[in-house]
């Protein structure tokens, strides 16, 4: 090895033990009793999400489409120790459901802490054959409803002095062929929430956003779509799902998940 790649070694592990040593500590009890809102909790990392903040505590509303799966992991939210759990089974390629959503949880929590925005629609993994209403489909869902539910909710979290959640992907910060429709929803969710952080600081807003960026996590849909393509790994969604609550907790700007994604 050469000195100036020592040097470099060195310098870099210098970096990230001074981000390690200088990162907000997270005190789990902060989330006893917070009123949450996950969307896209019927699978994946939203469930694990929604278990994690059962175990502390935390009052959550989940929602997804599919009501039967929803009223499983409510349960086993109430079985994991969550001080309330409820469901609202809603589509978020309608007009009407993101706001629906929102009103409903405000309703049954008294207010909201976390607005925790994760679902998408259905993805897949070929070239774009000039199909614009899937493009459309995907930014209604991905993009679109987040948005509108964002906007429905900062009013309400800037009372509580809470936290946007943006669950976005690697996908959104680098090119990748194949993915076009979604990978443009999660660049639009980078963009348009990366500016709104901005205008909350100029504002003073004491509502914090959190932009989550995640690589390859090991769902049942992500797995079905990519394995035949790769055989990279795929990290935890449980890890994952803890990682995301830590950082909306502590109110950092930005998550990289696993941490080379950076
Ligand atoms: N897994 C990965 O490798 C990976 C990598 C990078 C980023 N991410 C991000 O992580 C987040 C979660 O991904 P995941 O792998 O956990 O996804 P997932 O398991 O496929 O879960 C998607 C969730 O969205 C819900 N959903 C789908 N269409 C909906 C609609 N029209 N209206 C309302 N809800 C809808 C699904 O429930 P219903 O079917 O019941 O509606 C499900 O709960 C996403 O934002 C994704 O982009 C994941």
């Amino acid at each position: 090895m050469t000195s100036l790649a020592k040097v470099l070694m060195v310098s870099l592990c210098v970096i990230y033990l001074a981000l390690q040593w200088t990162s907000p500590t997270f005190d789990p009890e902060s989330l006893r009793g917070a009123r949450v809102l996950v969307t896209g909790a019927s699978s994946g990392i939203g469930e694990q999400m929604a278990y994690h903040y059962a175990r502390f505590g935390a009052q959550v509303v989940i929602t997804a489409r599919r009501e039967k799966v929803l009223q499983q992991v409510v349960e086993k939210c109430l079985s994991l120790g969550a001080q309330k759990a409820v469901y609202i089974a809603a589509d978020m390629s309608t007009d009407a459901d993101p706001d629906r959503v929102v009103d409903f949880a405000l309703e049954e929590l008294g207010g909201l802490d976390y607005l925790v925005l994760n679902h998408i629609g259905p993805s897949y993994i070929r070239m774009w054959d000039g199909d614009h209403e899937q493009v459309q489909q995907l930014m209604k869902i991905n993009f679109h409803s987040y948005v509108q539910m964002a906007g429905r909710a900062l009013p309400f979290l800037e009372r509580t002095g809470g936290a946007l959640v943006v669950v976005s992907s690697v996908g959104g910060r680098v090119n990748t062929p194949c993915v076009a429709p979604y990978t443009s929803t999660k660049f639009a969710l980078n963009g348009f929430f990366g500016s709104l952080r901005h205008e909350l600081v100029m504002k003073r807003s004491n509502v914090s956003i959190s932009i989550c960026t995640l690589g390859l996590i090991d769902t049942a849909s992500a797995m079905k779509h990519v394995r035949e393509f790769t055989d990279m790994p795929a990290y935890p969604a449980a890890d994952a799902a803890l990682n995301i609550i830590i950082t909306g907790a502590t109110r950092q700007r930005e998550l990289f998940y696993p941490w080379f994604t950076q």
